[in-house]
Parts: C-alpha cells; sequence; structure tokens
C-alpha cells in the first residue's frame, strides 16, 4: 500500500515499530519508522512474520484470536517471564460442594447465598497461602451448564474434580473429567464430605479407576486428596498439592508484554454499561488501555479485583471486571490490547459489522430453506 511505514506495519502486526525496523535492517533494508516502503519490502516483512500477501496483512488486523495466539506464543520465548499463579477450575457434578471448597478457602459463605443453592455461572477468586497466590474458577454443577465447564477447562492449568464421598461418581463428574482430559489439563481429585457418616472415598477412588484417575498409592499418578470443605478436614494438604503441581508444571507468564486474557462472563449493568469479568493470561492489564474483545472495543475505565476493591493494573493469572466497553462482550471472547484508542476503535467497529452481517447471511438462508419447504 501507498505510504505504508514501519510504524503503520507494527500497528498491523502488533508489533513495536521499533521491532520492525531492527528486522527490516537485518532483511538488508535500511529505514526509519516514518519512510514510507515499497510493496515489495511490505512482502518481504510480511514473510517474515508467516503472511503470505499484503491482503492478508490487512486481515490480521481484525483477527483477535490470531493476536491472542501470537501474544501466548511471543510470551513463550521472552527473556522476561517470571512465576505466576496457577489458574484452577473447580469441577463436578452438582452439589458436590465446589463453592463450599471455595467459601472455606476465601472464608465466605457464597453458596449459602445462591439461588436454591446452585451455582449458576462461573465465580474468580484468589486466594492466597504463605507468600503465593491461586486464582480459582468455580463452575455450575448442573447438567444445564456444560458449555461453562468447557470453558472453565479450557482457560485453567489445573482442574480440581470435586466428588462427594457419599454420592460418588455421576453424570457430571465424567463430564468434567472429559472436558479437562480434552483441554489436556492435569486433574487433582478431591474427594469431598468425608465427614458425613456414608462416606465411603475408597469407593470413589475404585470408581474414579475407571477413567484413568489412579491414586499414586495404587501405582497411579492422579494426586487424590480426602477432604471436608464443611469442616475444613485436609483443605490445606488440598492446597499444597494445588501447589506442588503448579511448580512441575512450571508456570509462567510475562508481565511486561501487551496484555491479554479471556472473559468469563459478562453483562449489561444499569448503572455501569457492559460489565466483563476476565482473567489476564500474559502482560499487564492498565487502566486506560485501548482494547478489543471479541466483537466490542474500548478503553480500560474501571478495573476491580475479587475482593471488590479497584486496582490500576492487573498481572497475570489475575481475575478482574472491567468497565469501559462500547458493547457485552461473550464469554470466551477473547481480548487484545492496542496501542491507541483508534485503531481499538476501528477493529472492534469492523468485527461488530462482520458479525452483524453474518448473522444476517444466516437469517437469509433461513428464510430461503423456509420458502423452499412451502412449496
Ligand atoms: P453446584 O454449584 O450447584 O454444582 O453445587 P456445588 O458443588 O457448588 O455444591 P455446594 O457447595 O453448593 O454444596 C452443596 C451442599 O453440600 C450444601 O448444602 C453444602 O453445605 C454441602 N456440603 C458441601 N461440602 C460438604 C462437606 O464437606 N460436608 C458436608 N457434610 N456437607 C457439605
Ligand atoms: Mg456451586
Amino acid at each position: 500500500e501507498e505510504g505504508m511505514n514501519a510504524q503503520d506495519l507494527g500497528k498491523i502486526l502488533h508489533r513495536e515499530p521499533a521491532e520492525i525496523v531492527k528486522k527490516l535492517f537485518m532483511l538488508g533494508v535500511m529505514t526509519n519508522q516514518n519512510q514510507s516502503l515499497d510493496k515489495d519490502t511490505i512482502e518481504l516483512l510480511a514473510a517474515e512474520y508467516g503472511i503470505e500477501s499484503e491482503e492478508k496483512v490487512h486481515e490480521d488486523i481484525s483477527d483477535i484470536d490470531n493476536l491472542y495466539t501470537k501474544e501466548m506464543e511471543a510470551s513463550k520465548e521472552s527473556k522476561n517471564q517470571v512465576k505466576r499463579p496457577p489458574v484452577v477450575t473447580i469441577m463436578g457434578h452438582v452439589d458436590h460442594g465446589k463453592t463450599t471448597l471455595l467459601d472455606r478457602l476465601r472464608h465466605t459463605n457464597v453458596s449459602e447465598h445462591e439461588a436454591g443453592g446452585i451455582t449458576q455461572s462461573i465465580g474468580a477468586y484468589q486466594v492466597r497461602l504463605d507468600d503465593r497466590l491461586i486464582t480459582f474458577l468455580d463452575t455450575p454443577g448442573h447438567a444445564a451448564f456444560s458449555n461453562m465447564r468447557a470453558r472453565g477447562a479450557e482457560i485453567t492449568d489445573i482442574v480440581v474434580l470435586v466428588v462427594a464421598a457419599d454420592d460418588g461418581v455421576m453424570p457430571q463428574t465424567i463430564e468434567a473429567i472429559d472436558h479437562a482430559k480434552s483441554a489436556q489439563v492435569p486433574i487433582i481429585v478431591a474427594v469431598n464430605k468425608i465427614d458425613k457418616p456414608g462416606a465411603n472415598p475408597d469407593h470413589v477412588m475404585e470408581q474414579l479407576m475407571k477413567y484413568g484417575l489412579v491414586p499414586e498409592d495404587w501405582g497411579g499418578d492422579t494426586i487424590f486428596v480426602k477432604i471436608s470443605a464443611k469442616t475444613g478436614e485436609n483443605v490445606d494438604d488440598l492446597l499444597q498439592m494445588i501447589l506442588l503441581q503448579a511448580d512441575v508444571m512450571e508456570l509462567q507468564a510475562d508481565p511486561q508484554q501487551k496484555a491479554i486474557g479471556t472473559v468469563v462472563e459478562a453483562r449489561l449493568d444499569k448503572g455501569r454499561g457492559p460489565v466483563a469479568d476476565l482473567l489476564v493470561q500474559q502482560g499487564t492489564l492498565k487502566i486506560g488501555d485501548p482494547i478489543v474483545i471479541g466483537d466490542t472495543y474500548g478503553r480500560v475505565r474501571v478495573m476491580t479485583n475479587d475482593k471488590g476493591r479497584r486496582v490500576k493494573k492487573a498481572t497475570p493469572s489475575t481475575p478482574v471486571e472491567i468497565t469501559g466497553l462500547n458493547d457485552v462482550p461473550s464469554s470466551a471472547d477473547k481480548l487484545v490490547v492496542f496501542d491507541d484508542e483508534k485503531t481499538a476503535r476501528s477493529v472492534g467497529e469492523q468485527r461488530a459489522k462482520n458479525a452483524l452481517e453474518k448473522q444476517r447471511e444466516n437469517v437469509q438462508h433461513v428464510t430461503l430453506d423456509n420458502l423452499f419447504d412451502t412449496m
């Protein structure tokens, strides 16, 4: 394109302009950030970033999932990597005690205030043990919320599978195992309610062998912890096991790169407008950052942590609630940060437009089908 320079390309490729200049230098092209580049040079550079043609360079900027993946990959090669808290998703059959376990860890009583005692959304919280943090996602166990469990498994490092010792393996226990397996996430089993008279933890362990979860004592490699979320028995052991597993996984992140994250839940708040609960996965999200989430855009206006306190920034593995978006994103949407608001807005608007067109196409197809049906 006429007049494109290293700065423009940097924006499109989601890279610092200085990096573009450096890359071009390595390719034998001397330029500065403002000098416009010819078509051949742009194609050369595009190829260097694994993009075949100039048109694709343009597509690239609105491909949020691709930008997200790129940042995720970049973090793995970064020299600024530091240890990050593990993200742990609590899963299991309805009423087996997931929320009670989190209540115990957080000294809260969310489960008592839930409608019908049933969790209906994903909650995200951080718990501190000694000087270390663990990020927890609570998921609903009710059969109707399979999608939420699948999403929970996808953004997590470890799944804690809660199985009630008086009830044993149930349909959503098995479903949770499947989600964890397909997301390739290790499972720690928490056999819960061991305080109950009818509790039979060994039976649960036997049942789970059928699904490839074999305790270490029995020659397998799955960690089992027998707990009571109600009395707190062995709950500290469970935390220790989680941290041990996290150490083995060497979970790291680069807090210095551009933030990326995933939406856990989003909604429209009467007073505050669109609100998104999200998990920051790499980089540091700051107040004022120009962002695109799914088909929405804006600037991070107010950011709140899991304790309801306002924060100015959020480092990797931190769950936060943000406002400042033009519209409500969907769960599982990816967040990326842009250099300026103008770019974020144009990408967001483009994506919203595309989504609308796609929706219209679908509607038209349906209409056509209906027409044939009636003929
Ligand atoms: P969903 O979110 O709806 O899937 O349920 P949940 O897994 O979060 O279960 P929840 O924590 O709401 O607990 C269900 C019931 O089991 C509540 O009445 C809890 O008090 C009880 N409960 C949970 N853990 C224990 C435990 O360790 N011992 C005993 N005796 N009761 C427990
Ligand atoms: Mg619950």
